[in-house]
């Protein structure tokens, strides 16, 4: 199928909308802009098995909007008139409706705070305006209900510090990190020290704003594959005293009792450790070699020393059936962590189209998708995050869920955007949020381990001038 479009400053988002009716889609956008400026002609012409149709339609610009709302206005209806029209010819709905963006709970926030629409009608506002399924509205709605901590104070900020290493690759990965061996001990201590040099930086930049640092997160990658002394190195660099602290220490095979020791020592609140499946045969096939055994050892001495726990699982694994994912998830449930993360399977384009093939179909990973969130919620587990990626099967969602008060705040501030963060390391951004003026500024690192070294002093440099 070929779809051509006059609008060229939406091609991507577009795209992104008609590749989710189907992954082999042809998609051309042809360029032609549109001249009148008063009155607008969108037209997509669909080609489909030899045949053409044209959609046409028309609108008038509202003199009483800015440039960029008038552009997201014409955004919204363009997709609309596009989903609409895939909706109908390939006689297929998405559970996203026309949404593409990866935040639709924040959509929604922007949308009642501005006074757009009520909290109560959340739901009903996304099925209306964006054809979002049922359930998925639900979810949305749901979710905001579960994000009372956010606190919009400009002064009120998380910390972000990027460990981008991990003990191998898994397959599927869709995250920049290196494989340790390849990194090498010296660039890992060379790392640190840049580390060293950019939190000195950071801690000038918060006293001067007067910050408040609220959480610490240590994400990657994996931090736990630090090695002891390595781990303790970095965390003596962490001194402020915080609401909730978190290091990610997704592999088991990383953990050991010793660096559990002193996470704590350091203040350290809520490790995420993290199975993916408990079955052994896609774990080889997606070559994370860890034992089903290592991670019920890693939790419990977790648990013994009185850790938040968070544990992450992936729907639509290869080859895995829904009996499969049902048996792993009956296991996560049995150890009942605080924190249970379900993503969805997010392709690598190219080099993943042979796992597409492997793959379930749609439908079974909207299946485990719908079932995750229908057990955990009879196992008194709440959603409280949840966003979206590129080349997710079905465009379907990661959603994250607590049990009791176990929210994590900076899940929260990160996805929802309410909060500056200060990034820190390689492949970091940094976000300032001005809550008032409702405008978001965006830095980022260097992505690689080598070139962030080589030019910490110029990063140093931005991010002075980032949060002057
Ligand atoms: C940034 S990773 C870091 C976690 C840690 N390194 C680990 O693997 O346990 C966070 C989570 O993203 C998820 N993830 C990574 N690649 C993914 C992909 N291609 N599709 C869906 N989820 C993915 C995994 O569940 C992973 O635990
Ligand atoms: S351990 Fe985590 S970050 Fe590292 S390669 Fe595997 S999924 Fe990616």
């Amino acid at each position: 199928m070929t779809i051509k479009t006059n609008v060229p400053a939406l091609e991507i988002e577009l795209k992104d909308l008609a590749n989710l009716f189907g992954q082999h889609n042809e998609i051309e956008i042809d360029h032609q802009e549109s001249k009148n400026t008063t009155i607008l002609h969108d037209k997509f012409v669909v080609e489909n098995n030899g045949q053409e149709k044209v959609f046409e339609f028309s609108y008038q610009l509202d003199p009483n909007l800015s440039d960029l709302e008038q552009k997201s206005l014409r955004k919204k209806m363009l997709k609309n008139h596009l989903y609409q029209m895939l909706n109908k010819e390939l006689k297929m709905s998405l559970p996203w409706g026309s949404l593409t963006g990866i935040r639709p709970t924040k959509l929604v926030r922007d949308m009642i705070e501005k006074g757009q629409i009520k909290e109560y009608l959340a739901a009903e506002a996304l099925e209306k305006m964006f054809f979002v399924s049922e359930p998925k509205a639900k979810l949305v709605a749901n979710i905001l209900k579960n994000q009372k901590c956010i606190i919009r104070n400009d002064n009120l900020i998380d910390i972000y510090v990027n460990i981008p290493i991990c003990p191998t690759r898994c397959v599927y990965c869709s995250f920049i990190s290196h494989k340790l061996s390849a990194l090498g001990d010296e660039k890992v201590e060379k790392y640190l020290d840049c580390l060293e040099k950019e939190l000195a930086a950071v801690k000038q930049i918060i006293a001067d704003k007067a910050y408040i640092v609220r959480t610490i997160y240590v994400g990657g990658g994996t931090p736990s594959v630090l090695s002891e002394s390595q781990l303790e190195r970095l965390l003596k660099m962490l001194t402020f005293s915080v609401d909730e602290f978190t290091v990610e220490c997704g592999r088991a095979d990383t953990i050991t009792e010793e660096k559990l020791d002193i996470l704590k020592k350091f203040g350290v609140t809520r490790l995420s450790i993290n199975p993916q499946t408990f079955c052994q045969a896609t774990l080889k096939r997606i070559g994370r070699p860890v034992s089903t055994a290592q991670v019920l050892k890693a939790y419990s001495m977790a648990l013994e020393k009185g850790f938040v726990v968070n544990m992450d699982m992936i729907a639509g694994l290869p080859q895995e059936k829904f009996a499969t994912f049902k048996k792993s998830l009956a296991t996560l449930l049995e150890l009942y962590p605080h924190n249970i993360t379900i993503h969805t399977l997010s392709l690598k384009r190219a080099a993943d189209l042979k796992w597409q093939s492997e793959s379930l179909s749609d439908k079974d990973v909207e299946k485990m998708v719908d079932y995750s969130y229908k057990v955990l919620s009879e196992n008194g587990y709440k959603p409280y995050y949840l966003y979206r990626q590129k080349n997710q099967l079905k465009g379907l969602e990661n959603v994250g869920y607590f049990r009791d008060e176990h929210v994590c705040i900076f899940n929260i501030d990160s996805m929802e955007e309410t909060n500056t963060i200060i990034g820190i390391g390689a492949g970091a951004m940094s976000k300032r949020v001005f809550n008032i003026e409702r405008r978001i500024e965006r830095q980022h690192n260097h992505k690689f381990i080598e070139d962030y070294c080589q030019n910490i002093d110029k990063i140093i440099e931005e991010k002075k001038n980032f949060y002057k």
